[in-house]
């Protein structure tokens, strides 16, 4: 099995499979990850996804370079093609809260990977980057957007024209990962954050995380024009009644969510 789901209550654990390779991608990998992907995103009972990688060693080492070494440049792109559609947009879209838990290298498409959950925790063995032009390629499942997002674009031109590896500390002193915890407490910190996000309202956390994602697909004025939309289809949700309720009544919501 290239990819591993694992449901506990409202929380999936998504891990990548293939630790021999060092979780490498492969086409059969990303299929493999996103039929999980639709799972999670149709299972209306799982709120919070933990995505991480086998072992101790990586997240992800990157696209399988074994794979991409004959192709040409057609079929170059459409395997950048796939991967956006079938994992990292599929990622990204999810409308419940994705958090790379991130145990080891996240190299190239790992990086790429974590860069498209909506948050990320390193544990502090983690070294990370995007060593694409070493091969003589550049990111392409979605690294140059999204590094440049997070880290800003002198930064992720650094990052992407270095080829360099950061450790799990610089990468929180540049804001690509929100914490880093020792190897044995990631897992133990990931379930933590997402017990808080399950305490809230689901579908408030899906249209917020809508909104914030619009910033990034259209102009300013538009996605504040998709924030209103948002703020304005909660108040027509069950989760909206019961949380007010519980506030006025001095009691803990309790959100059936979708
Ligand atoms: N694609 C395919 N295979 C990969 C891989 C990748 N991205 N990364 C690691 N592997 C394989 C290795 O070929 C090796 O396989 P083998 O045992 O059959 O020879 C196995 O995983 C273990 O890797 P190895 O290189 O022996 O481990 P290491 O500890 O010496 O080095 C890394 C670890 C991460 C520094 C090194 O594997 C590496 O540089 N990987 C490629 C990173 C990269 O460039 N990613 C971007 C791709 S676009």
């Amino acid at each position: 099995m290239q990819s591993i789901l694992e449901k506990e209550g409202h929380l999936a654990i998504l891990t990548v499979n293939r630790p021999d390779k060092l979780n490498a991608l492969n086409a059969e990998t990303i299929q493999s990850l996103h039929g999980h992907l639709v799972d999670v995103r149709d299972d209306k009972n799982i709120r919070v996804l933990i995505i991480t990688g086998s072992g101790t060693k990586a997240f992800v080492a990157g696209a399988d370079i074994a794979e991409l070494a004959p192709l040409s440049v057609t079929e170059g792109q459409a395997l950048a093609k796939r991967g956006q559609d079938l994992l990292f947009n599929v990622v990204e879209q999810m409308p419940k809260p994705v958090i790379a838990a991130v145990n080891g290298f996240a190299l190239g498409g790992g990086l790429e990977l974590a860069m498209s959950c909506h948050m990320r925790i390193a544990s502090d063995n983690a070294k990370l980057g995007l060593p694409e032009v070493s091969l003589g390629l550049i990111p392409g499942y979605g690294g140059t957007q999204r590094l440049a997002q997070l880290v800003g674009k002198g930064k992720a031109m650094e990052i992407i024209t270095t080829a360099g590896m950061m450790t799990a500390e610089e990468a929180l002193a540049w804001g690509l990962v929100n914490h880093v915890v020792p190897q044995d407490a990631l897992l133990k910190e990931a379930k933590g954050i997402a017990e808080k996000m399950m305490r809230q309202s689901p579908i408030a956390i899906g249209h917020a995380i809508q909104a914030v994602q619009a910033g990034y697909e259209m102009s300013q004025e538009e996605a504040l024009k998709q924030e209103i939309a948002h703020f304005g289809q909660c108040f027509g949700s069950e989760d909206f009644k019961e949380g007010t309720s519980a506030f006025l009544n001095k009691r803990k919501p309790n959100f059936n969510g979708l």
